[in-house]
């Protein structure tokens, strides 16, 4: 057993530092499209032996030290009863949006392991074939809002900001029903044998400071609150989040996942006694392998004080990425920092 992650998201001293790529598991690699060739995405979601096969792919193509579950943040909203749609070439769509109290009440809190079955048997299943931790995930409260307000994603969130300032009620009676199956849904993960458990929240960006302290961090609190009786680490990836990373550290999380868009020491300062998550430029994977390198060990080099150090990129691999390249750099990952 590999558990270099779950020691370095510990804070505890590690051989080398370890490696995973979010978004991972997907259309960059050839073999993921093999599989999705012959199924829609949302089928994909609910076939547990082609999530497993998925899940596998990465970690044993590149030499990941962490698989994630294969799934989606939006598998829970529509658990909740909101009808989900992926549109080819135009990602999620949910037709019925949630704009007013009527359509919010329509959703319901599931019981996690009954309405999404799949996820946990997904878990149970992988862990029987893993070398290597676990990481369970759900969005985060304000990101999966978002979708459901807009119906799929948005440029501006118009429609989003709109209901906090105009009717902030109903806002924060969206959040609590969100949470609630949040909550169910990240302890039956942990229940069903996830290790550690990351809030993707991708959008948490677009807030000013302030409205993210009224209106998107006290729900992260709230769960990962829920969460602590696990004994596993919690990360919370705020993207787009240099500017609200003292807050962020509030939130429990043992780990803070990083954006691209700060340098990693400075991060570091700002978070003090935390592991950190990240972060080079999804985008940097496309350089000459000698550059790529080199910034490989700066950032290494930058990140030498954390208190732990989990190496990923600062948001998803992009889809046209080269997987060679990928193995480029979970390679110079393992080799720049074995002590
Ligand atoms: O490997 C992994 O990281 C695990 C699987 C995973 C997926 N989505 C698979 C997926 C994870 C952790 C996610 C998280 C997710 N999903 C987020 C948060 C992270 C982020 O990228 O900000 C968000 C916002 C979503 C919602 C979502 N799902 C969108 C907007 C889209 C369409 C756009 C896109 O990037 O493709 C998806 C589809 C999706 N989720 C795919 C995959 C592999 C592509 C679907 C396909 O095969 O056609």
């Amino acid at each position: 057993m590999n558990d270099t992650f779950l020691k370095a998201c510990r804070g505890e001293k590690t051989d080398y530092t370890p490696v995973w790529m979010m978004r991972q598991a997907g259309r960059y690699l050839p073999e993921y499209q093999r599989v999705r060739g012959k199924v829609t995405f949302l089928e994909l979601c609910k076939t547990p032996e082609l999530c497993v096969e998925v899940t596998l792919q990465p970690v044993d193509i590149l030499k990941m030290d962490a698989a994630i579950l294969f799934s989606d943040i939006l598998i829970l909203m529509e658990s909740m009863g909101a009808p989900l749609e992926f549109h080819e070439g135009r990602g999620p769509v949910f037709p019925e949006t949630i704009r007013d109290q009527k359509s919010l009440d329509k959703l319901i809190v599931p019981d996690a392991e009954e309405a999404t079955g799949f996820v946990m048997q997904t878990i149970k299943l992988l862990r029987k074939e893993l070398k290597v931790p676990l990481i369970g995930f759900a969005g985060a409260p304000f990101t999966c809002a978002t979708y459901l307000i807009e119906g799929g994603s948005s440029r501006v969130f118009w429609e989003t900001k709109k209901m906090m300032f105009t009717n902030p009620q109903l806002f924060h009676n969206l959040m609590d029903k969100i949470t609630t199956a949040t909550i169910g849904y990240l302890q039956a993960q942990a229940r069903a044998g996830a290790q550690a458990l990351q809030l993707f929240d991708s959008w948490a960006g677009i807030l000013a400071p302030s409205d993210f302290g009224e209106f998107a961090l006290p729900y992260v609190q709230k769960i990962l609150a829920a969460l602590k009786e696990f004994n596993i680490p919690l990360i919370y990836f705020a993207n787009n989040g240099a500017t609200l990373l003292e807050q962020s550290v509030t939130s429990g999380a043992d780990v803070i996942g990083l954006d691209w868009r700060i340098n990693i020491g400075d991060a570091i300062r700002r978070v003090g006694n935390k592991a950190v998550q990240g972060n080079i430029d999804p985008f940097a994977l496309l350089l000459p392998k000698d550059e790529l390198r080199a910034r490989i060990a700066r950032l290494l080099d930058d990140a030498k004080d954390a208190r732990g150090h989990i190496f990923n990129l600062g948001h998803g691999i992009h889809q046209f990425t080269p997987p060679e390249q990928a193995k480029i750099a979970v390679d110079a990952v393992h080799e720049l920092s074995s002590v």
